[in-house]
């Protein structure tokens, strides 16, 4: 495999093959170890009080943010906390309505139904979904032609739990279907040295605190990427020194990674290179930019692009992606557009 292939798996947001067994050791089961994300978790704990209070289902949530913030994690922790059990699918996974119907008719009173990749379900499906969610019904057409009848199916009162990093493409109706709306953003670095802390403790493996903080820099602001980048110098440690992660051992790992001390690796390079190189800092449109280095575009919007814009390397016009005088500084290279912009000031 490829050099710069590796490094793309080790930094993207997204799941790999290799995180499976790790990430059902890591991932926390209740709210109380389900670390940052604050200001979420004080919404879900005072309606998911409520809703118990009540002796109710909670209300429909739909998590939204980058891969690798948690949101599974988090669907798990809120059926966990109301006590009750979770059925789980994907939007590409439930292909025809009859497929949704199945999996809503089988779900017992308050449970919690999770689907991944939202953005995905067939128009078909969201069909479906309307009066399930709305009012716990399941409309079912009998028989075809003028003898066909409309039969309406009571359902148990769910929770759905929708999760896509792409809130945009909703349908608005299927939006206004949830009671709550809960962004994830990237954790703060004392969030993700957390993070790190509570996984080297489970995993059992000796780290000094500045050994997570040096991981924790490069971890893009995202657990599932700080989870991998701690195995990887795990090895690397185990390995090369005496098996204790300290600053300059996750050093020396994270720079055999080829990861940059923000956390940046080939691809971010590749694109930030492609808007000033080739496009004279921009605006470019993104599909322009995927072209010009041979990425998917959807991955660029997906994993790279989210963060670039947290760091304020990029910014985004209508007339496209522009590369800002951070991203020009932390490639070293000489900000061009000073004049311009120092003039539109002083007019
Ligand atoms: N708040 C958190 N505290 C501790 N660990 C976390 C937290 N959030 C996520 N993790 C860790 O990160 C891993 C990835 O999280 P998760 O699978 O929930 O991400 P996701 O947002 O669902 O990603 P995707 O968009 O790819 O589905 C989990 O297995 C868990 O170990
Ligand atoms: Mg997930």
């Amino acid at each position: 495999m490829p050099e710069s292939k590796a490094t793309e798996r080790i930094l993207s947001g997204e799941p790999a093959a290799e995180d499976i067994p790790l990430e059902t050791s890591l991932r926390p089961k209740r709210l109380a170890h389900y670390l940052g994300q604050e200001k979420v978790k004080d919404n879900l704990k005072i309606a998911i009080a409520a809703a118990r209070e009540r002796g109710e289902a909670l209300d429909h949530i739909l998590l939204y943010g980058p891969p690798g913030l948690g949101k599974t994690t988090l669907a798990y922790c809120i059926a966990a906390e109301m006590g009750v059990n979770i059925r789980i699918t994907s939007g590409p996974a439930v292909e025809r309505p009859g497929d949704v119907a199945a999996i809503l008719t089988n779900l017992r009173k308050e449970d919690v139904l999770f689907i991944d990749e939202f953005h995905r379900l067939p128009r078909t499906v969201e069909e479906v979904l309307y009066p399930a969610m709305e009012d716990f019904a399941l409309d079912i057409i009998i028989g075809k032609g003028p003898g066909a009848r409309s039969l309406r199916l009571s359902l148990s009162r769910f929770t759905l739990i929708g999760a896509t990093t792409r809130f945009a493409m909703l349908s608005a109706p299927l939006r206004d279907r949830f009671g709550a709306v809960y962004r994830l953003d990237f954790y703060d670095l004392e969030a993700i040295e957390a993070i790190l802390r509570r996984s080297a403790q489970i995993l059992k493996v000796r780290a000094e605190a500045g050994g997570l903080r040096e991981i924790a820099r490069r971890a893009r602001g995202t657990p599932r990427v700080a989870n991998r980048l701690l195995k990887r110098v795990r090895d690397y440690a185990q390995v090369r020194a005496a098996g204790v992660i300290t600053e300059a051992v996750a050093i020396d790992a994270l720079l055999r990674l080829e990861v940059d001390h923000r956390g940046l690796d080939e691809v971010d390079h590749k694109v930030l290179r492609a808007i000033v190189d080739k496009f004279a800092g921009g605006p470019v449109g993104l599909d322009t930019i995927a072209a010009s280095i041979s990425e998917e575009a959807d991955t660029i919007m997906d994993v790279y692009e989210p963060y670039l814009l947290q760091l304020g390397f990029l910014e985004r016009t209508p007339r496209g992606r522009m590369a800002t005088r951070l991203a020009y500084e932390h490639l070293g290279l000489a900000y061009p557009k000073e004049q311009s912009s120092q003039s539109t000031l002083w007019q």
